[in-house]
C-alpha cells in the first residue's frame, strides 16, 4: 500500500511515451505533477462521485467536468448541485471548467468515467451509459491518454467492453496508443465521515506505468491514501464483492428479524444481546434500495453466470432484501383498518440524502395505495418536483399540528426528521393508532394503552 505518492524508483513518463509530457523523476514525481499542474484530467458524468471527485481534483490538476445532461451543467455552472454533496462556496470557488459537449473540449491526458451503471428489468446489468461515454471519450482520444473508470462494474467490464469501443470510436491500440485504468469509488452520500479525501482509493492499470500514475494522481488529492491492486479485473470485483457483502449481511438480519416476528420476540432486544459478542457483525434490518447494494451484487451474478457458475447466496440475499418492502407494506396493512390514513415519513432511499433512486420506501408506498389507504408522505430532504417525476407523488409541505393518522412510518432516519419533537410525532397519531418505526427513528417512544409501536 502506498500513501500519497508512489513508492517505486522507476522513472514515469506522464502521456507515457509519446513525448507529452516531460519525464518526471521517480522521488519528485508528486511534486512535479503538482508544479508544473500539466495533466490535464477530463471527468466525464458529475453525479454523486463525479462531481466531488473533480473537485477534488482540480485543487492539483487542470480539471474539465463533463456531463451529458445540461440541465445539471447549467446548474454547476450557477453553484447549484442538486445532490447536495458539494456547497455552493465550494462551487463558486472551483476553476474546473463544466461542460456539456465532450467533442467541444480541448485535448486532454486522463479521462476519469463516473457514469450510471444500472440493471434493467430483468436484473441484468444496463451498460447503456457506460458504452455511449467510452464511445464519446474515444472520440477524445490521442496518443498516451489514459482512461479510467470509476463506475461500478462486474470484473472484465472496463478491459471487455469498454477497452474496445474506445479503440473503434478512436481508431487507436488499447495498450499500445492509450491505456485503461480501473478505480473504484467507494464514497457514501450523506455521510460527512466517509467523502472522497477519507476513504482510501483503489486504483489499478493496465500496465505498470498506468498503475504508477494513477497512485500518483489520486495519491497527490487522497490523503486517506491509495491502495494498488494487482489488476483492473481485481479492482472491479472488489468493489462489487464490497457491496454484495453488506447486501448479504444485511439479508441475514432482515431474514431473522422476520422469524423474531413470527417467534414474538424483539428484534433490537435481540440483536442487542448478540451485540456483545466480539465478533457478532453489527447489521439492522431495513430496506435497501439505491443503486449501489441493490444493483451491484446483480452485476457479480452476471459475470459469475457468464462463466456458468450460478451463485447462490447472492442471489438469495437479493431476493430477500427486494422482498423486504411487500413484507413490511403488508406488516403496516395488517395493523390498520381499511382506507386508513397513513404518514410515511422519509422517502429517500437513505437517510440525509435526496437521491430517490430504487428507493424501496417508494414501493411501500405504492403497495398501501393500492391496498386502499390514504397515504401522505412527508420528506423534508427530497426534493418536491422529483418525487412528483419519479412516483407522481405530492410531498406534504409541512406537517400540519392539526392532522391525525391512524398510523405514522418512519421510513428514513434523516437527521431532520429524527429533531422533531417526540411529543409532536406522537401529537399526530390517533388514539389506538400505531408509531411504525423502521429505522430506530423513534427507539424512546413505548406504546401506551392509546398508542401501539410496531418496530421492524
Ligand atoms: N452514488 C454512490 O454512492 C456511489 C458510490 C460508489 C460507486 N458509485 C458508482 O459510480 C457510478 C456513478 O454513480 P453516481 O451515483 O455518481 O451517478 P449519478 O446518476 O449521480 O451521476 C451520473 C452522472 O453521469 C451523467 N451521465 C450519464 N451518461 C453520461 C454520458 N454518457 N456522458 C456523460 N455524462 C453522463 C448523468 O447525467 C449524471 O449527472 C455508478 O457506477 C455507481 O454505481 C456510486
Amino acid at each position: 500500500m502506498c500513501t500519497g505518492t508512489v513508492s517505486s524508483q522507476s522513472t514515469i513518463l506522464l502521456g507515457l511515451g509519446h513525448g507529452k509530457f516531460t519525464l518526471v523523476s521517480d522521488k519528485n514525481q508528486k511534486m512535479n505533477i503538482n508544479e508544473q499542474n500539466e495533466l490535464k484530467i477530463t471527468v466525464v458524468g458529475l453525479g454523486y462521485v463525479g462531481l466531488p471527485l473533480a473537485l477534488a481534483l482540480a485543487r492539483k490538476f487542470s480539471v474539465i467536468g463533463y456531463d451529458a445532461d445540461p440541465m445539471r451543467i447549467s446548474e454547476l455552472m450557477a453553484n447549484k448541485d442538486r445532490t447536495g454533496e458539494v456547497s455552493a462556496a465550494k462551487l463558486l470557488d472551483t476553476p474546473i471548467k463544466f461542460v456539456s459537449e465532450l467533442s467541444k473540449t480541448p485535448s486532454c491526458d486522463l479521462f476519469i468515467v463516473a457514469v450510471p451503471t444500472p440493471i434493467d428489468d430483468k436484473n441484468k446489468p444496463n451498460l447503456h451509459a457506460l458504452e455511449k461515454a467510452s464511445r464519446e471519450v474515444g472520440g477524445c482520444l490521442s496518443l498516451g491518454s489514459v482512461v479510467v473508470y470509476e463506475s461500478t462494474v462486474f470484473p472484465g467490464a472496463t478491459e471487455d467492453i469498454c477497452g474496445p469501443i474506445l479503440e473503434e470510436a478512436s481508431g487507436l491500440n488499447c495498450g499500445e496508443d492509450f491505456y485503461l485504468g480501473y478505480s473504484p469509488e467507494r464514497i457514501n452520500p450523506g455521510d460527512k465521515d466517509h467523502a472522497i479525501d477519507s476513504v482510501t482509493k483503489v486504483v489499478a492499470g493496465q500496465t505498470q506505468e498506468v498503475t504508477k500514475l494513477l497512485a500518483s494522481v489520486y495519491g497527490t488529492v487522497i490523503p486517506a491514501g491509495i491502495y494498488v491492486a494487482p489488476n483492473i479485473r481485481t479492482a472491479e470485483a472488489a468493489k462489487v464483492i464490497e457491496n454484495a457483502q453488506r447486501d448479504i449481511n444485511i439479508a441475514f438480519i432482515n431474514e431473522v428479524t422476520m422469524i423474531f416476528h413470527h417467534l414474538g420476540l424483539n428484534t433490537e432486544d435481540v440483536l442487542a444481546a448478540a451485540r456483545t459478542k466480539w465478533n457478532f457483525l453489527d447489521f439492522r434490518p431495513g430496506l435497501v434500495g439505491g443503486h449501489c447494494i441493490g444493483v451491484d451484487p446483480y452485476y457479480l451474478a452476471y459475470a459469475a453466470e457468464k462463466e456458468e457458475f450460478k451463485p447462490e447466496i447472492i442471489l438469495a440475499g437479493r431476493r430477500i432484501n427486494d422482498g423486504m418492502a411487500r413484507y413490511l407494506a403488508e406488516e403496516i396493512d395488517r395493523l390498520v383498518v381499511d382506507r386508513s390514513r397513513l404518514l410515511v415519513m422519509g422517502l429517500t432511499f437513505k437517510e440525509n440524502v435526496s437521491d430517490l433512486r430504487n428507493s424501496q420506501v417508494i414501493e411501500v408506498v405504492r403497495i398501501l395505495m393500492k391496498k386502499n389507504h390514504y397515504v401522505h408522505v412527508f420528506d423534508p430532504v427530497a426534493s418536491s418536483d422529483d418525487v412528483k417525476a419519479i412516483c407522481g407523488l405530492s410531498l406534504l409541505p409541512k406537517l400540519d399540528s392539526e392532522e391525525r393518522f391512524d398510523a405514522v412510518i418512519g421510513a428514513v432516519a434523516h437527521q431532520e426528521i429524527c429533531d422533531i419533537p417526540l411529543e409532536s410525532i406522537k401529537n399526530l397519531i390517533k388514539p389506538r393508532g400505531v408509531l411504525v418505526d423502521v429505522k430506530q427513528v423513534w427507539p424512546s417512544i413505548k406504546a401506551t394503552e392509546t398508542l401501539r409501536v410496531w418496530r421492524l
